[in-house]
């Protein structure tokens, strides 16, 4: 009875060109078709970027997201003031597709997940007290390592006009969960079992959009150097690399060709049993990160609502 996991989010963009660069660069796979592209994890089997070429600036179509029990779902969907609407034109019309009280669209379908790609060497840190790594250089020369390598979409982040009146809408009609957030100003949401600590999470703004899509990457190292790699090919913004106290992840963000951000992120906090676990309301020094470089200024500029670029 309940949103399982992230899947997907679609954009519309005025170039599809540069969309398809920065994904590409990125290390997402395209496929595409006419005045759309879909970008899926290498190995992966279900696209989790969809691009339509569409207006004159960015704008978040939808987000889909893995779920149970749909027909209950739409019965809640009402009672909490949002709305069933039809599948938008050219786009699947399977699942359930839903409008939330702010405006901003939902594709939930029943899709198994993603199969776990297959892990390489630990990530083996020698700490005071504990050598795990003997004889044994950790880092290979930098012009050595392959491309970066996404495992899978792990959250979106939105933007909404009010944080807490959306994590009521998707723990009450999806059936989520709050993990944590920052007052009222930022809020993370997880799937009630096996979830990682945020599959979507809320920004405040001005209007609705997007935020920030993050990938999963191998780990901490693989966060930094895929990191800048983007940041050098994208030749925007980025902020990191660094680590969130909320989640706990290591992160660094990279500015899409639109000015929203494109994350990759390394181990994750994950919460197998909501029901045992205390969400903390936190101040406001924690709501960006632990430590990282300074934040940039446009990080939370909701480009889509309040223009710019
Ligand atoms: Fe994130």
């Amino acid at each position: 009875m309940a949103v399982l996991g992230v899947a997907g989010f679609a954009l519309e963009v005025p170039n599809l060109d540069a969309g398809l660069a920065f994904y590409r660069a990125a290390g997402l796979v395209p496929d595409v078709v006419g005045d759309r592209a879909t970008l899926s994890c290498p190995g992966g089997q279900t696209p989790c970027v969809t691009l339509v070429r569409a207006g004159t600036r960015m704008r978040l179509h939808h987000v889909t997201l893995r779920a149970d029990a749909l027909t209950e779902m739409a019965a809640r969907v009402h009672a909490h003031g949002g709305k069933v609407v039809d599948a938008p034109a050219g786009f699947d019309a399977n699942g359930l597709w839903v409008s939330d009280p702010h405006g901003a669209l939902f594709h939930l379908v029943e899709l198994a997940p993603e199969p776990v790609p297959p892990t390489g060497p630990r990530f083996a840190i020698n700490a005071p007290g504990e050598i795990v790594r003997v004889r044994q250089s950790a880092m290979a020369p930098s012009g050595s390592y392959p491309p970066p390598r996404p495992r899978k979409l792990g959250h979106v982040a939105l933007f909404t006009p009010d944080v807490l009146a959306s994590v009521d809408f998707v723990t009450e009609a999806f059936g989520m969960a709050l993990a944590d957030r920052a007052q009222d100003v930022v809020a993370f949401c997880c799937a009630r079992r096996s979830s990682d600590h945020h599959v979507l999470a809320f920004a405040k703004s001005p209007g609705i959009g997007l935020h920030h899509a993050s990938f999963q990457v191998a780990d901490p190292d693989e966060v930094g150097r895929a990191g800048q790699a983007l940041a050098n090919a994208a030749g925007r913004g980025h902020w990191g690399f660094g680590r969130h106290t909320i989640g706990s992840n290591f992160f660094h963000y990279i500015q899409d060709p639109w000015g929203s951000w494109f994350e990759y992120y390394s181990d994750m906090d994950f919460i197998d049993d909501h029901a045992l676990w205390t969400p903390t309301v936190y101040g406001m020094e924690d709501a960006m990160a632990n430590w990282g470089p300074p934040v940039p200024a446009d990080f939370v500029h909701n480009y889509q609502a309040e223009g710019g670029q």
